[in-house]
């Protein structure tokens, strides 16, 4: 034995997989909401007949905490997340809570975790998460009339191992992610429509993500949304229900007309996605701006930029990590204090 650290050892832990030690819970019955409790991270108590078990009552948020180079710690856009998560509690009847419910929630899970946010380019990562608790296993055709919010957090670091490299996505042009009348959704059963796709993908063709174009229709990753850039354009999909409507997507796409890019939201063809010139890039609240090296597409390989991460993508998510971190300002209003 050498007595060096292996680097397996000394890897930081996968994405989400590291608890923060204290969640902000609040309780609904019908349409109210209690007052929200801050408690240490804990084990739910659910009774088995709970809706959320058996009729997948549950939906979630993802958002993110940055420390700023001047050492206060910022919600980015809790505004645009706690507004989806609404939608969404709509979209799956749940009980909607309020933005000023929400929003405290939020700021709570912060400061009550503050002594574990890490420096840049960690962040901590928030994880609203909403389940109808009813038991009643005879409410399959009926709402919950009980749900649980909380807001959990975790200390993370990047979401795509192996630091800045280029990713491999497989182009999936037969099935969809999930229903298109849901594709907005941020449901947990959304993600696990994808999984039995992306585990195949992965197995067969160690990519990183699934692209799903269904019928060739180019929509967005299992867990973030795609663009096509050059020297001039950034081009990604129009909004409709289809797909999630990235709130990084909405940042990026602003920072690059604020750069002089001219923004393309519109249909992308599997035609133009594979004849391409130029990059490729995937955003979300995880995957900042990651660039796209490879598209795995009816088993031939397409390399994208090279197979490397292009000077546009490195150039917008520069501007974007720098708004995050107070590096630069923050000319749009997306980043909130928390108070402490
Ligand atoms: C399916 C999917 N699409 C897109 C995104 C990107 O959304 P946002 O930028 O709001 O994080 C996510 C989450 O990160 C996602 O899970």
């Amino acid at each position: 034995m050498s007595g060096t650290t292996s680097p397996s050892a000394s890897a930081p832990p996968p994405f989400g997989t590291v608890p923060a030690p204290h969640m902000v819970v609040a309780d609904a019955v019908g349409a109210t909401y209690g007052p929200p409790r801050t408690e240490p991270v804990a084990p739910l108590t659910l009774h088995p007949f709970a809706h959320v078990l058996h009729y997948g009552s549950a939906c979630f948020e993802g958002l993110k905490a940055h420390r700023g180079i001047d050492g206060v710690v910022r919600l980015f856009r809790p505004d645009r997340h706690v507004a989806r998560m609404q939608r969404t509690a709509e979209l799956l009847c749940l009980p909607v809570p309020d933005e000023a419910l929400l929003t405290e929630m939020l700021h709570t899970a912060v400061a009550a975790n503050l002594e574990v946010v890490p420096d840049p380019p960690g962040a901590l990562y928030l994880r609203p998460l909403l389940i109808g608790t009813e038991p009643n296993i005879g409410a399959a055709a009926a709402p919950s009339a009980e749900a649980l919010l909380t807001v959990l957090a975790s200390p993370v670091g990047d979401y795509f191992t192996g630091g800045g490299r280029a990713l491999r996505l497989l182009v999936e042009t037969q099935l969809p992610r999930t229903t298109p009348q849901f594709g907005e959704a941020k449901a947990g059963a959304n993600y696990v429509m994808a999984l039995g796709v992306t585990r195949r993908a992965k197995a067969a063709h160690d990519v990183d993500q699934v692209l799903f174009a269904p019928g060739g229709d180019v929509q967005e990753t299992g867990a973030a949304n795609f663009l096509l850039l050059d020297e001039t354009r950034v081009v990604t999909r129009a909004l409709d229900r289809s797909f999630l409507h990235g709130i990084t997507r909405d940042a990026v796409l602003t920072l690059a007309r604020d750069l002089g890019y001219a923004v393309e939201e519109r249909t992308i063809t599997l035609d133009e996605l594979l004849g391409w010139q130029g990059e490729a890039a995937l955003s979300g609240t995880a995957a900042v701006l990651s660039g796209v090296g490879t598209l795995v597409h009816d088993g031939r390989e397409h390399a994208v930029n090279g197979g490397e991460v292009g000077a546009t993508t490195t150039r917008l998510r520069a501007a974007l990590v720098a708004v995050q971190r107070a590096e630069a300002a923050d000319d749009h209003g997306w980043t909130v204090p928390v108070a402490t």
